[in-house]
């Protein structure tokens, strides 16, 4: 059997045929009908009015910070449980970064460490640019409290869905909830155009400024005009093609990888000490990635253990995002943190969740863990 990965692209639909009516019709330039239908087709699934499609997740969180003038001086609030480019677009406009702590529920955004740190800003008078909500291993943040507290304290909220399309929280999709949002189709996302990412907005003066500064910043002139930097960050035509095929296959995607997440839950129920990330009662997970907590003291055993057992097999799995306090790169920003991205980082490890992943080979990885986690705990 061949190496089980993390999250493998799967390509189930009509990729091959639209990617090839998208070539013969000789719409392989940058922008493009499928282009434009993609957009539509995200901004319907996400219930946004505008969409704009960008060559990676991370140009959309670039955009987000400059279409809102975010820059030198200026403090965005981020969780510290994420992957690197939520933080490094904040340092792309030379802002700065806080971290805030994440919740036990959802493992996203501390809704009251948040509302701590925005009370103490406007006490010292200042103001806080933006508040970057991260929708982390597809589930929402807890938006019915992040909304009314960014809104309170006039900051514009941002919200990294890169991880969680097809996600809800209380009823409404992930990806409605910020000002700006940005989704990833970076390879290992829920659905993929191999590289690339979306800005949703439901400003038609944000949509319309990302499209400008994502092709250079042209202005409407005939010969090239500019008067702002721009940027080369447009999705392609052939990749957006691809993407419209993926996404008619997302609530199947989400069906199977709940279906192996209830598989796992499953095995980890036979087992003291270990356990699924929760997910919070108001929410609807896209089970992009099922990731477990275990309890070394419990258990008798170590997600590193776990990892290394499932590695020999060929399996992947990794450890949880280490925490942007913990990151050398950002060592000395500032942090209001109270030890739970920590804890869900020593306790915590991704399996594989892919939506392609064979009977056989959830079988095996459902075998590895059982086994691994038997022979700990009679050890
Ligand atoms: C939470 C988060 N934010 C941002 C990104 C960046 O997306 P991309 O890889 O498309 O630039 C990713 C994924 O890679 C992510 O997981």
């Amino acid at each position: 059997m061949s190496r089980i990965h993390l999250s493998a692209p799967d390509v189930r639909g009509r990729e091959e045929q639209y990617v090839l009516e998208a070539i013969r019709s000789n719409w392989v330039a940058p922008l493009g009908p499928d282009l434009d239908q993609f957009e539509r087709e995200i901004a319907a699934r996400c219930g946004v009015s505008f969409a704009v499609g960008l060559s990676s997740g991370t140009a959309a969180l670039h955009l987000a910070l400059v279409t809102a003038g975010i820059g030198p001086g200026d403090v965005v609030l981020v969780p510290t449980l994420t992957f690197v480019p939520t933080a490094n677009v904040v340092r792309y406009v030379g802002a700065e970064p806080v971290f805030i702590d994440v919740d036990e529920t959802s493992w996203n955004l501390s809704a009251p460490l948040l509302a701590e740190e925005l009370e103490a800003a406007a006490k010292r008078g200042a103001k806080v640019a933006a508040v970057m909500a991260v929708d982390l291993y597809g589930q929402c943040a807890d938006y019915d409290a992040i909304v009314p507290l960014a809104a309170e304290h006039g900051t514009l909220l941002i919200e990294d869905a890169a991880e969680a399309l097809g996600a809800t929280r209380s009823g409404k999709p992930a990806g409605a909830f910020g000002d700006v949002a940005a989704l990833s189709f970076n390879g290992n996302k829920i659905i993929t155009t191999s590289g690339g990412g979306m800005l949703l907005t439901n400003s038609e003066e944000v949509a319309d400024h990302a499209r400008k500064l994502a092709t250079q910043a042209r202005e409407p002139a005939p010969h090239y005009e500019h008067t702002e930097v721009g940027y080369n960050y447009r999705l392609s035509n052939i990749l957006a093609a691809f993407g419209r095929a993926q996404l008619e296959t997302l609530d199947d995607r989400i069906q199977r990888r709940t279906a192996t997440r209830e598989a796992y839950r499953l095995v980890i129920d036979r087992h003291e000490g270990v356990s699924l990330m929760p997910i919070a009662d108001a929410s609807t997970s896209n089970a992009w990635l099922t990731c477990i907590m275990l309890d070394s003291k419990r258990t008798g055993t170590s997600p590193e253990n776990l990892r290394l057992h499932l590695e020999s097999h060929d399996v992947e799995s990794r450890p949880i995002w280490k925490p942007m306090h913990r990151q050398p790169l950002y060592s000395t920003a500032r942090a209001r943190l109270d030890g739970t991205a920590d804890r869900i980082f020593e306790r915590g490890l991704c399996l594989p969740s892919g939506s392609g992943m064979t009977e056989a080979q959830l079988e095996l990885v459902l075998g590895l863990i059982d086994d691994h986690l038997l022979r700990a705990g009679t050890s």
